[in-house]
């Protein structure tokens, strides 16, 4: 348990060099449209934009809804059943969409 711990610490550390696949993620991120957007970019009021975010953001606060670190009833639902694998694999895939900032 420890040694899959200290793996997992590692691994995130490691930053992009973790193997992702943001392919999968996109795929999976089908279910996420409904709330945050085909392309992470929300289509609720209530809700975060997710494209562009940092991956490691987003697959912390994945991790947190998961765990019950962060709670939001809806969340959590979502991220209990989601693999480390499922959410680096979302995190890549919503990090990797382009987003552009304008002045307004
Ligand atoms: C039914 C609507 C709904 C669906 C479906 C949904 N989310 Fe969310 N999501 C939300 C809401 C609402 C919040 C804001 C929760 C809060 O206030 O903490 C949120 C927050 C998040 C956050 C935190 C963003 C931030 O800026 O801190 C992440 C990451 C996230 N969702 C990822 C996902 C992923 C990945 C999926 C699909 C596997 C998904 N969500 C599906 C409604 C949804």
């Amino acid at each position: 348990m420890r040694t899959a711990s200290l793996l997992l610490i590692s691994l995130a550390l490691a930053g992009p060099a973790v193997a992702q696949d943001a392919a999968a993620g996109r795929a999976k991120a089908a279910s996420c449209a409904v709330c945050h957007g085909q392309l992470g970019i929300s289509v609720a009021p209530n809700t975060p934009h997710l494209a562009g975010q940092p991956d490691q953001y987003l697959a912390t606060q994945l991790r947190a809804y998961r765990s019950g670190a962060r709670k939001h009833e809806v969340m959590a639902v979502i991220a209990k059943p989601l693999s480390d694998e499922e959410i680096q694999n979302l995190a890549a895939w919503f990090a990797s969409i382009k987003v552009e900032a304008r002045a307004p």
